[in-house]
């Protein structure tokens, strides 16, 4: 049934895996929505974010979105137009609803794709945007780690194509985070080698989630697969950690 009142779209970052780092906003939005969607890389159904939200949740339906994991932008384009229309059709029956993205959901997540799709399906849909606290961040509360003091600037980077303005980072900045790492990790750590920084890093797996792991010595890890949720800090600057 289409209403005349159009729903709010909440874009939620749930945090990197604790459910306790959920901020207070997410965690009142979360328990009194009734809909709430995930994403899901197609093959499966697993949604990390939706367990990490889960006890916040009362009542809420969750659906799971097939977002496959491809770097072909047709592909991807054509999905992020379905889902956006699914979530279009709960907003014009005047029916709120969220998204749930792990960490924060401006920061590597396909919630930064749905708002344009989304505006271009429904000008006149709210989106509200309610951070969440990034990987890296928790990452660095992890080991007590100043990611960046005074002067010094950070860059964050993708590794998903095995992080290739790493070598360029590390002349601007004091503090590099790569994140997505699993897929080209030797290639990364050829790299951070090379750069005479291998000794600089620090890896950290499942961040707040059953199985965390922190590796100071990079260098035990360059032929081993890398999990999917790990992220590396590397400190840049001759100053080590
Ligand atoms: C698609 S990005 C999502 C980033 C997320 N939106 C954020 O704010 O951190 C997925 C990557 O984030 C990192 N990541 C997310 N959660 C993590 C966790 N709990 N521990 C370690 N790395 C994590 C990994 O590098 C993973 O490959």
């Amino acid at each position: 049934m289409v209403s005349d009142r159009i729903g709010t779209l909440y874009g939620i970052g749930v945090g990197p895996g604790d459910p306790e780092l959920v901020t207070v906003k997410a965690a009142n939005i979360l328990s009194r929505i009734s809909c709430v969607f995930t994403a899901s890389s197609g093959a499966n159904d697993h949604s990390i974010a939706l367990k990490i939200a889960r006890s916040h949740l009362r009542h809420a339906d969750a659906t799971h979105l097939p977002f496959p994991m491809t770097r072909d932008d047709a592909v991807v384009a054509q999905a992020v137009l379905e889902n956006a229309r699914r979530i279009v059709s709960v907003l014009k029956k005047g029916e709120d609803a969220a998204f749930l993205t792990l960490g924060d959901p401006l920061t590597y997540s396909t919630f930064g794709r749905l708002v344009p799709a989304l505006r271009g399906l429904l000008p006149e849909a709210k989106i509200a945007t309610i951070p969440g606290i990034t990987s890296y961040h928790a990452a660095a509360a992890s080991l007590d780690l100043p990611l960046v003091q005074e002067e010094e600037s950070l860059t964050v980077l993708s590794g998903a194509t095995g992080a290739e303005r790493l070598r360029d980072a590390v002349m601007v900045s004091d503090t590099v985070v790569v994140l997505k790492v699993y897929r080209h990790a030797a290639r990364i750590f050829a790299t951070l080698e090379q750069l005479g920084l291998l000794d600089h890093a620090i890896l950290v797996t499942r961040c707040g989630l059953e199985g965390e792991r922190i590796v100071t010595d990079a260098r035990s890890l360059k032929d081993g697969p890398i999990p999917y949720l790990s992220l590396l800090i590397v400190r840049a600057s001759p100053q080590a950690f």
